[in-house]
């Protein structure tokens, strides 16, 4: 009988499972969306048994679609959305509270005050990220300030945090673990010795009592209860979805560049087994620990990337599905000069500024719809060149020998050709896409069938990734340096606004 691995993809608007065979293809893939809360301005929530829920379903669902059993899956692999935090009774298994959101700015204040007391330096030198409140540290403060009795609880064990890959694991395995790539993005982990840091633990009041325990990426953590699929199946596989997707795009050597079209931005660069401190207010997080070795990434975050079109199809209502957006784009020659800045949750990197809010500039007389869809996707590839820029810049000051030559792109958008050529004009360097641009489940897959033996080396995983397209540089270095002038000006003109 035929034996897969099967990959859950639990991404911020949907949960996904997909089923790879030994070539890394898929074979089955079932999907579903699952409902966004945003109680108040600025507050992004979850129901995490609504998220369990729907990855449940999505699961199963591909299974049975398949035809296949249990029995045929040799291993799972989990990738997530990151930073979301969580908090159940350890005891009922019930969450205390709705999941905080990555996109939730609801404590920018907090680490407003926490720069303020002057600590925002020891914190990106320990965690090798910024001050910011997408990350989980100030969000899992925030349920045990505001949660009555909770830090009590969670001081006696009563309580377990956790990202949304350790809330999965719970649930299918009963084990309360997080692998080294989701710790790395909850501001509480010392990404130099690999451990929990005391320090930051007090200085954000959270018990050690009510963390996971660290696991590598690719290892077995548990086995799923019989119930949920008919056999005990391992979870052997765990990553960030980022850094999961940078492992599928098999970006594995130093200055190897992913970005991932998804509901943000994530543009991934490979930096070896040492970590690089960014002077160009990039992350540097752990990519994956595999047999004992981590891997360091330098990350640029976008907050909003794909979720902009969504805004045009849910919120403005001018396309009636995301796929629309490219037509409605190329129904203009260009942008008319119409720039829109998609900081609806703030600016993430190279801003990091909470308080910037979304702006349409630029309007004239003879805007039209196509401009607005032409902005807001050009609005993708202006930031994801932001990005890059900065990358450019810390690599030369880290006089290292990364030659940064072509960027992987994957995520939803990523099939949209226009967005592709416009990203490889602002870069300046080829854009290319892969084959299967599931990357991200195909890194999760990748990384729990090493662990069992499926995959041998991350060698034969590199041979099989494959070119789509390839998108060439066409545009002139002045008409980019003109247009990335503009974007600029249009960014200062959002930032700052919600104050
Ligand atoms: O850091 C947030 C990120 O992991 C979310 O990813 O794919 O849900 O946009 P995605």
């Amino acid at each position: 009988m035929k034996k897969y691995i099967l990959a859950l993809d639990q991404g911020t608007t949907s949960s996904r499972a997909i089923l790879f065979d030994h070539q890394g293809r898929i074979c089955g893939s079932a999907a579903q969306e699952f409902p966004q809360h945003f109680p108040q301005p600025g507050w992004v929530e979850h129901d995490p048994n609504e998220i369990w829920n729907s990855q449940l379903t999505v699961a199963r669902k591909v299974l049975h679609d398949n035809h296949v059993d249990g029995g045929q899956i040799l291993a799972i692999g989990i990738a997530n959305q990151r930073e979301t935090t969580v908090v159940w009774d350890r005891k009922s298994g019930e969450p205390i509270a709705p999941a905080i959101v990555w996109q939730d700015r609801r404590t920018a204040d907090t680490c407003e005050a926490l720069r303020a007391d002057g600590k925002a330096k020891k914190i990106t030198d320990i965690t090798g990220l910024e001050l910011d409140a997408y990350f989980s540290a100030t969000k899992l403060k925030w349920l045990l300030d505001h949660v009555p009795g909770a830090r009590e609880r969670a001081r006696h064990g009563a309580l377990a945090f956790g990202t949304i890959d350790s809330w999965l694991t719970y649930k299918l395995t009963g084990r309360h673990v997080t692998d080294v790539s989701n710790a790395a993005r909850t501001m509480l982990f010392n990404i130099h010795l690999m451990r929990w840091d005391h320090d930051l633990l007090q200085l954000f009041d959270i018990p050690e009592e009510m963390l996971p325990q660290v696991v590598s990426s690719s290892e077995e953590v548990g086995h799923t209860r019989a119930a949920l699929f008919g056999a005990e199946i391992p979870v052997a596989g765990i990553a960030g979805d980022q850094q999961a997707a940078t492992f599928g795009q098999a970006c594995l050597k130093p200055g190897m560049v992913k970005n991932t079209y998804g509901t943000g931005c994530f543009m991934m660069m490979h930096l070896g087994r040492h970590p690089v401190a960014s002077h160009n207010r990039l992350l540097t997080t752990v990519g994956w620990r595999v047999d004992g070795a981590t891997d360091y990434l330098l990350e640029g975050s976008v907050f909003m990337g794909g979720a902009t079109v969504q805004w045009l199809r849910d919120g403005l209502g001018i396309i009636q599905q995301s796929g629309d957006v490219e037509a409605l784009a190329a129904s203009v020659p260009d942008n008319g000069g119409v720039f829109m800045v998609p900081a609806f949750v703030g600016l993430g990197a190279p801003h990091w500024d909470p308080y910037a809010r979304g702006a349409l500039v630029g309007l004239s007389r003879g805007s039209n719809r196509g401009h607005i869809a032409r902005a807001a996707l050009e609005a993708i590839a202006y930031q994801s060149a932001e990005l890059m820029a900065a990358m450019q810049k810390d690599v030369e000051a880290s006089h290292r020998d990364i030659p940064l030559t072509e960027v992987r792109a994957d995520g939803g958008a990523a099939r949209n050709d226009l967005l592709m050529q416009f990203q490889a004009d602002l870069l300046g360097v080829p854009v290319v896409r892969p084959t299967v641009t599931e990357t991200t489940a195909l890194g999760a897959a990748y990384l729990a069938g090493l662990a069992v033996g499926y995959w041998e080396t991350q060698e034969e995983i590199a041979a099989q990734w494959s070119c789509d397209r390839r998108f060439e540089p066409a545009m002139s270095a002045d008409r980019r340096a003109e247009l990335l002038g503009q974007w600029g000006r249009a960014v200062e003109r959002s930032r700052g606004w919600d104050t």
